[in-house]
């Protein structure tokens, strides 16, 4: 542990069962120092799953559909009002497409599951930095995240529109993220993280296949959930503090790749 968050007071969207990408940046950010509020949609608390997270890192949680302006508004008052102050960092870790859900072809999509996908997994970036800047809500040299995949620039077929909403989840991060560095000195980045086995990830048709491609070609292997708090951290951090409007991977070198030995070799089997 290194104290790396100290004093430090946070919202952490999206966790929603022990192998959530945000159940584990709440765990990390607890022992670094931080306190912070937890929330999710309210239907995603009916497994009440949070609820240990909660008393392991002596948190409250604030339920908020993160496309509801009024729940938005309601959770950065009270997590103002809980933690005594304003906001010093801001997980998004939300994602969700119907379309995948239902197994929907992507050259078939059903419009209505793809507003409401949008809405949940892209829109609601917007929705929550808008109501963070309004009320003037993130201390100075802030930091917000969110969490995004490399189908954002390349095709991965199955990720269905979940690439379409994470390339404009992206494109939030840079056109918030000037408004709130000019005039909060807030930082805004997205972390580009390597296919993880959570309730969102092992949605995606052929998900095994797609994680064990990733790991065989990226020299460091896959990126776990762990990691990922780890790196979140440090963008939460004050070492970190004139890093924005970056899209920043985090694949063990996956996105520079173009062939590995061990993928080369697979493809080979047999032919020679
Ligand atoms: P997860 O399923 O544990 O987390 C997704 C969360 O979104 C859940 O907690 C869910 O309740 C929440 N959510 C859904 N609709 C919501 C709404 N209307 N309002 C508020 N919250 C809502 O899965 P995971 O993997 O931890 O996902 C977190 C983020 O990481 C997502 O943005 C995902 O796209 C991203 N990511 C995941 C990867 C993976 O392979 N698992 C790879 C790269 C990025």
């Amino acid at each position: 542990m290194y104290n790396l968050l100290k004093g430090k007071k946070g919202i952490i969207f999206g966790a929603l069962n022990e192998d959530s990408i945000a159940w584990k940046v709440a765990e990390r950010a607890h022992e670094e120092g931080a306190t912070f509020v937890l929330t999710n949609a309210p239907i995603a608390m009916r497994m009440g799953e949070i609820n240990k997270l909660a008393a392991n890192t002596g948190s409250e949680i604030i339920p908020a559909d993160a496309t509801v302006m009024e729940d938005l508004e309601n959770l950065v008052e009270k997590s103002m009002e809980i933690l005594g102050g304003k906001i010093d960092f801001v997980l998004h870790s939300i994602g969700m497409s119907i379309n995948v859900r239902k197994g929907r072809h992507y050259t078939e999509s059903n419009y209505d599951f793809t507003h409401k996908g949008f809405d949940v997994s892209a829109l609601s970036f917007h929705r929550v930095m808008n109501v963070l800047y309004k009320k003037n809500a993130m201390s100075e040299w802030g930091s917000i995240v969110a969490l995004t995949y490399m189908a954002a620039q390349r095709v991965f077929p199955d990720y269905n529109d979940m690439a379409d909403n994470k390339a404009y989840l992206e494109s939030i991060a840079r056109s918030f993220g000037y408004f709130f560095g000019r005039d909060h000195k807030v930082r805004v980045n997205t972390i580009s993280q390597s296919p993880t086995p959570t309730t969102a990830g092992s949605g995606v048709k052929g998900f095994g296949g797609f994680l064990s491609y990733a790991e065989k070609m990226s020299p460091l292997g896959n990126a776990t959930a762990l990691e990922c708090a780890d790196y979140t951290l440090t963008l939460f951090s004050d070492l970190t503090r004139k890093v924005t409007l970056q899209n920043l991977y985090h694949d063990g070198g996956f996105s520079n790749m173009g062939i590995s030995d061990v993928i080369m070799d697979s493809f080979m089997e047999g032919k020679e």
